[in-house]
């Protein structure tokens, strides 16, 4: 996967950029607030999923903008090949001059990874944030994912709204068997997915860190969820959380609100057999979320046999320079987009084509 040209037009704070990547690093660098993850979002979008900072489309377009166009010629699948974004109030795609149904039709037609300092919060903080890894990296290799996981949710408002109903009118009790049936089998899907994926995670993710560490360290990652459910069979998944929603029905009307499933769940990362959350340092913590990130990337090459596209938002800054050279070594023969304020600090470990940017433009 590779970008050989990027046209951004009226996104976000930049009004007109073009550029030529290398197919190696590239460097966007510059002052604070001018744009610099603005351009690495732009490229993200391409993935055709969500950005990763904000779900409404309306934002990405900029301020008293009519619409927002980008485009990029890239080489995917072993052609050449084109894809443009028009952004308004929504967004709508276009490959190869076709215009697409949605712009989810562009998932698996570009690849890419995004690691910014926030992924630290995948191992500091709450489970939220490592179900919206899991989420993110799925929704990209598998669009059927993407559409079972909002079938899943929007069952699972209906199913809160109905337990909010069932203390006034308690004839309502009896629909909950139809959700729960809906729920389980929507939930198995979501579960058994993020089960696979966990699996091949803790795999890369255990090689990766040991890299880093020098062989001293393991990196475990396991799947957990509140149910104790520790089976990879779709159907008896689906079963388990039917038997679970049934048991819990009490605790859910008591508390409103659906207590079991996919949206309790969590990984469970560990270094050396404890908790990287409770007991890991600093160090450890980016290590771990470095580990994941650069899985992520690896897991999309092993699945698609297409390397893609790493976006490194302020990254280096953050790494000591032997996790930056770790970062470096491992990324090389894939396009990597790298953002800084001073190119300085990444120029002096690789060699790579420069971008400067300032209030939205090139310098
Ligand atoms: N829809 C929009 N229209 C116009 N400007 C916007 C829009 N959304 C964000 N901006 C502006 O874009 C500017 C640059 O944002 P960006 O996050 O790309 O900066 P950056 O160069 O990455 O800075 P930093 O080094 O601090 O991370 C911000 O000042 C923000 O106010
Ligand atoms: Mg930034």
């Amino acid at each position: 996967m590779i970008i050989n040209s990027l046209t951004v037009t009226d996104y976000r704070n930049i009004d007109y950029i073009k550029i030529n990547p290398s197919d190696g690093v590239n460097i966007i660098f510059g002052e604070n607030a001018q744009g610099k993850t603005n351009l690495l979002e732009s490229i993200w979008m391409f993935t055709g999923c969500k950005s990763f900072r904000t779900k409404k489309d309306s934002e990405l377009l900029g301020f008293e903008k009519e619409y927002a166009k980008n485009e990029i010629e890239f080489f995917a699948h072993g052609r050449q090949q084109t894809a443009q974004l028009v952004i308004d109030k929504k967004r709508t795609a276009f490959k190869n001059g076709i215009e697409l149904k949605s712009p989810a039709e562009l998932i698996g037609e570009f690849y890419a990874v995004i690691f910014s300092p926030s992924h630290l919060s995948l191992i500091q903080d709450g489970p939220v944030f490592r179900r919206g890894f899991l989420d993110t990296a799925l929704c990209q290799l598998k669009p059927n994912y993407a559409k079972g996981l909002a079938r899943y949710r929007h069952t699972l408002e209906q199913r809160n709204a109905l337990l909010k109903d069932i203390q006034y009118h308690s004839e309502l009790y009896d629909t909950l068997d139809v959700w729960d049936e809906k729920l389980s089998s929507y939930g198995a899907a979501v579960v058994y997915e993020r089960i696979l994926y966990s699996k091949q995670l803790s795999e890369h993710a255990n090689i990766i860190y040991s890299g880093i560490s020098d062989g001293r360290e393991e990196l475990t990652v396991d799947y957990v969820n509140n149910t104790g459910l520790y089976i990879e069979d779709p159907y008896e998944i689906k079963n388990f959380l039917k038997e679970k929603l049934r048991q819990n029905r009490r605790e859910d009307i008591f508390n409103k609100i659906t207590g079991i499933g996919p949206q309790r769940d969590d990984l469970d990362i560990k270094i050396n057999g404890l908790s990287a959350r409770k007991f890991g340092s600093q160090g450890q913590m980016r290590s771990c979320a470095l580990a994941l990130k650069l899985s992520e990337a690896n897991i999309i090459k092993e699945m698609t046999d297409e390397e893609p596209v790493i976006l490194l938002d302020d990254v280096m800054s953050e790494l000591d320079i032997k996790r930056q050279d770790y970062i470096l070594n491992h990324i090389s023969g894939r396009q990597v987009f790298i953002t800084c304020c001073d190119p300085a600090t990444v120029l002096r470990m690789c060699e790579g084509k420069t971008f400067h940017i300032e209030k939205g433009c090139l310098v």
